[in-house]
């Protein structure tokens, strides 16, 4: 039983001070771990994605936000969103579903998925809703990105205050430009989002770019921004409650877009793209932002995943044992080895290139989530790639999951008994494995990220170290565990030498979370215009006088500044 049982508890989060226990922490390690998760007390519904949003922020040097001068101090908070203040307002009238949380309002955003730093600001995001703002510091809710009405919003059911806006968990900044590219896809059109950072979002149809399933990710070059169908698979039935007929697509569109040819065209109107099509499917892909010597994007391909699908009473697990209800929840479990291919595409003949690709069924299963240098440098010439991978887990594989993907997994490839939880090093050059670490049976690791050695040395942008790319810094990885979590820092040159320092705290326990990001600091934010929910109750008459009467006082509160669990 190594996957941690209190990975799906519901216990209310805390604030921590952790202490190192192990090693030495190392003198320039320092800024902040942001990760994004869904509020645990908050997984009442079949699947926990859809948990409403939170943030953790752990301080990478010790004595601050009110930890005492040996411990660094672990905050959290539940984003109070105008959907998580509308919920708490009227909580009868939510209704937890397998897609998501529906009510006369609306559809929630949870904001649940990945943070986003830009500069010294703050973004929490998610799949289905408009990217939000959030105070560094105290965690706070500042505004949503763009008025609804500048949006595609999906309104199949009325959602006069709570718009369901397809966009992606991963929009980028473009550091040339300071603006934030992402995407709205609307009935399967993609349109591609720009915003200044305040103001109104711009959008463009691209032409011809149809999205089968779903948009997870945006990745960009300098001149270039690349979208690629990804494997979440929604069928109309599941809604309902219905069960899922047809696994995630095999294969899907990947559409090249010129940002000059957006930026010469008027907002609304048509921007023409390239296609390919790329395989097997997708959730996370990272282009090299430097595009002189040609387009090359990573791939993690989530071969025979199914992150749309979760244990539920009655599951028969991949080995035929009744599943643990203690995993009540948990999504499918790749049942294939993990893929990792960097790809290069030629936009001017419309060929691609497999250049490398990463595949171990022996040891790499399971890849959770990757650590990059995301600045500016290390995007545009990475060096290191860093991932954690849970190891062969045949407790989160389904019989149900299994018999929808039938012949497309390849069951002599797995191996004959569970494998360790892996800390992986790779070249991003030719994505040879150059470190490995393995960790202990039952650690989950997560949410790994990497802190370059010297951030904002002389002659670099912000997040920078002199020594850019992936290879010259730490690598952070919080791991959970029934026994305790704990937070292991790497030598990123080296992850196999194991830990060169560990912060934990007994019996401290963190459930679910999904992406984590760094930031050099974390200082309040900035007063700058910003987009109010007080600005978008056009539609009020609606609602029912009592309900619209609380969606009055949420935005009062909003502007006042009143805190949600006040
Ligand atoms: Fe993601």
């Amino acid at each position: 039983m190594p996957i941690p049982r209190s990975l799906l508890s519901r216990e209310t989060p805390t604030d921590h001070d952790l202490r190192v226990t192990q090693g030495t922490w190392p003198a320039g390690l320092r800024g902040e771990l942001v990760i994004s998760a869904p509020h645990p007390a908050t997984f009442d519904g079949p699947h926990p994605f859809f948990g409403e949003g939170m943030i953790y922020r752990l301080s990478l040097q010790p004595g601050t936000f009110g930890a005492g001068p040996d411990e660094f101090a672990w905050r959290q908070r539940r984003l109070d969103t105008p959907s998580a203040r509308l919920r708490a307002a009227r909580p009868d009238v939510f209704t937890p579903t397998m897609m998501g949380v529906q009510s006369p309002y609306g559809v929630v955003n949870a904001a649940n998925t990945a943070p986003l730093p830009w500069g010294d600001r703050l973004f929490a995001t998610w799949d289905v809703g408009r990217p939000v703002e959030v105070d560094p510091v105290s965690l706070r809710f500042l505004g949503d990105v763009g008025h609804r009405d500048e949006w595609q919003v999906f309104e199949v059911t009325p959602q006069p205050l709570l718009p369901l806006v397809m966009s992606t968990a991963h929009p980028v900044i473009d550091p040339d430009r300071d603006v934030m590219w992402t995407v709205n896809t609307f009935w399967g059109q993609l349109h591609v989002v720009r915003w200044d950072g305040q103001g109104p979002v711009r959008t463009w149809p691209i032409e011809g770019a149809l999205i089968p399933q779903s948009v997870h990710t945006i990745t960009q070059t300098r001149e270039w921004l690349i979208v690629a169908d990804c494997a979440f698979k929604v069928e109309p039935q599941v809604l309902t409650g219905g069960d899922r007929t047809e696994p995630a697509n095999h294969d899907g569109p990947v559409y090249l877009i010129r940002k000059d040819q957006i930026e010469a065209t008027a907002p609304g109107q048509p921007v023409p793209c390239r296609t390919f099509r790329v395989a097997p499917e997708n959730n996370h892909y990272y282009a090299v932002y430097d595009d002189r010597d040609g387009i090359q994007v990573l791939f993690e391909h989530t071969e025979n995943a199914e992150l749309a699908m979760t244990q539920r009473d009655g599951d028969l697990d991949a080995l035929g044992r009744p599943c643990d209800p203690a995993l009540r929840g948990l999504y499918g479990f790749p049942m294939s080895p993990d893929r990792t291919s960097l790809i290069a595409f030629d936009p001017d003949s419309g060929t691609m290139t497999h250049r490398a690709e990463l595949r171990d069924p022996q040891r790499l299963w399971t890849r959770q989530l990757n650590a990059m240098d995301w600045s500016t440098e290390g995007m545009s010439r990475p060096t290191s790639y860093h991932t954690v991978h849970q190891g062969w887990r045949p407790e989160a594989i389904t019989q149900r999951v299994l018999a929808l993907y039938a012949d497309r997994v390849d069951r002599s490839l797995w191996p004959s008994e569970e494998t360790p939880p892996l800390v992986a090093t790779a070249s991003r050059d030719d994505m040879a494995v150059t470190a490995t670490y393995e960790l202990a049976m039952d650690d989950f690791p997560t949410s790994p990220i990497f802190v370059p050695t010297d951030p904002d040395a002389p002659g670099t942008s912000r997040y920078a170290g002199s020594d850019p790319g992936g290879h010259d810094g730490w690598v952070v990885v919080p791991i959970m565990n029934d026994g305790g979590f704990r937070v292991e820092v790497f030598d990123a040159a080296d992850v196999s030498k194991g830990p060169v320092a560990t912060l934990s705290k007994s019996a401290m326990h963190v459930p679910f979370v999904l992406h984590s990001a760094w930031m050099p600091r974390a200082v309040p934010a900035e007063d700058r215009p910003r987009h109010r929910f007080g600005d978008e109750l056009a539609r009020l008459d609606e609602l029912p006088e009592d309900l619209a009467r609380a969606a009055r006082q949420v935005a009062a509160d909003l502007d006042e500044g009143v805190p949600l669990d006040a």
